[in-house]
């Protein structure tokens, strides 16, 4: 038997199983996890028990232990699932101790350390992939496929609205990512999944962005008006937390006591901070406007206190319009449901074809996390044996620096009132390998306008 591909993983809280889970269930035989580092020996001891069950034994390095992990565990790849600001710098450091690097999005938080990873990237020659699970969910997949086809011609122009509900969006004003140092805010922290899949979708690079943010809900007036009037800084023991619809009961769900409450002697880590304090700087309402080099432009918003979770995006084409709706689950991360899985009933695909009727299509499915695109992108990451991916949805730096960009803009934006210039705050990137798109104004098959003729034909009066 060949041997087997060697991971260390660095940050072992919530997200971190789906991969330390997937190489020493699914991929066994051709991979394994060596070692764990985390910076709250708690959650490494946990970690420690969890793999011990699947029959891997795993050492542990404290974070300052990092490069002795590296020097004698020597993996062939590190896995980079901690908080978003730390990224840079474990991914960087790997690199330039000779390992390839897979890393959560997003890659980092702002351009400055984007333009480290850029560099060490291009000192290196070693690989970083960004892990864009949503470009892999099958009805997001079928969604490239169906703008590569050309069936809406060229695309001018994209309407993107997504909805974090009262219970995952929620979740982002409890932890680190509240504070914008943290994550960059939900621009970064989140919208890069979406500015990526825009980017991928048409297969384009943004150029200038404008953007409007404000956190109008999660507020302390928002608790008054619900009749919290003794809210404490945490859910944990908090007097409001019986009546209070947001408050995280960590005691009450095996997974997220042992994950967090039980280890924040560690570290002091709350996850359940008040979502209606007054401190935290990110966020809750943001709308975005964004021009492509290809001349598209989108129009983005995000909010995240909507009764739904999901998104709606539009795509306005030189030849009509496909609009595509999707529902998730209700979840937050660590509480052992499956994160962002498709609801069936709440998703769907309509193309309106210019002169010809609109009409629905089946879509691609898919189970597993994240509308089903974890379990696809876990077999591209691990599998040696995946198929070539003629939707070359495998990220690396350069679509990780071009997907935050367009968040860093608009949280610079924010501030400035002004639209922000991509070339003025992103340091030289190379163009990602993209798909190729429809051109403007290719000439129209001639089976379709047949088709239009006979349309128009019967339906002559
Ligand atoms: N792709 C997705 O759909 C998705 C979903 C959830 C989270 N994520 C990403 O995964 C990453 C982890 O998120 P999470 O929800 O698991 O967070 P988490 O808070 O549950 O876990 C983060 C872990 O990192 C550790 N850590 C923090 N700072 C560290 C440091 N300096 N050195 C070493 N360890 C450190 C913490 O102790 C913790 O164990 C984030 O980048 C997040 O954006 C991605």
């Amino acid at each position: 038997m060949s041997e087997k591909k060697r991971f260390v993983q660095v940050g072992v809280g919530g997200r971190s199983e789906m991969y330390w889970k997937s190489i020493c269930e699914d991929y066994k035989d051709q991979c394994e996890i060596v070692a764990i580092c985390d910076n709250n020996e708690g959650r490494m001891n946990l970690r420690k028990k969890n793999l011990e069950k699947l029959g891997v034994d795993v050492k542990l390095y404290a974070d300052s232990d990092f490069e002795k992990m590296i020097a004698e565990c020597k993996p062939d790849t590190v896995i980079v699932t901690t908080k978003d600001c730390t990224h840079d710098d474990y991914i960087c450091r790997a690199l330039e101790l000779g390992c390839d690097v897979i890393t959560e999005k997003p890659m980092t938080t702002d351009e400055k350390k984007c333009e480290r990873i850029v560099e060490a990237q291009k000192k290196s020659g070693k690989t970083v992939t960004v892990t864009f699970n949503y470009r892999y969910a099958p009805p997001r997949t079928q969604l490239k496929d169906m703008l590569m086809s050309g069936v809406i011609g060229n695309i001018v122009s994209v309407d993107f609205h997504w909805l974090l509900n009262t219970s995952h969006g929620a979740d982002y004003f409890r932890r680190w990512h509240r504070w914008k140092k943290n994550s960059g805010g939900l621009m970064v922290h989140k919208s890069t999944h979406h500015f990526d899949l825009v980017n991928w979708w048409l297969s384009d690079i943004p150029e200038s962005v404008f953007a409007v943010g404000k956190r109008n809900y999660y507020r302390p007036e928002t608790a008054k008006s619900l009749g919290l009037e003794n809210a404490g800084n945490r859910c944990h023991g908090c007097a409001d937390s019986g009546k209070c619809p947001f408050a995280l009961k960590m005691a009450e769900n095996e997974g997220l006591k042992e994950l967090y409450l039980d280890n924040e002697e560690f570290d002091g880590y709350q996850r359940d901070k008040c979502v209606f304090s007054d401190d935290m700087d990110i966020e809750d309402t943001m709308n975005v406007i964004v021009n492509y080099r290809s001349g598209a432009t989108m129009s983005y918003s995000l909010h995240a206190f909507s009764p739904w979770e999901g998104f709606i995006v539009t795509f306005n084409g030189t030849k009509g319009r496909i609009e595509h709706t999707c529902q998730e689950s209700v979840y937050v991360n660590g509480d052992g449901n499956i994160p962002g899985e498709l609801v069936p009933e709440g998703t769907k695909t309509k193309v309106y074809p210019h002169f010809l009727p609109g009409y629905e299509v089946e879509l691609w499915k898919g189970t597993g996390g994240h509308g089903g695109g974890d379990p696809v992108l876990l077999a591209d990451l691990f599998d040696k044996n995946a198929p070539e991916d003629k939707y070359m949805r495998a990220a690396d730096y350069r679509s990780g620096a071009f997907s935050i960009i367009t968040g860093i803009a608009a949280n610079k934006s924010f501030v400035s009132g002004e639209m922000v210039k991509i070339s003025d705050i992103l340091c030289p990137v190379p163009d990602p390998d993209y798909p190729v798109m429809p051109k403007p104004f290719e000439p129209v098959a001639s089976d379709y306008l047949a088709k239009i003729e006979e349309f128009r034909n019967k339906n002559k009066k």
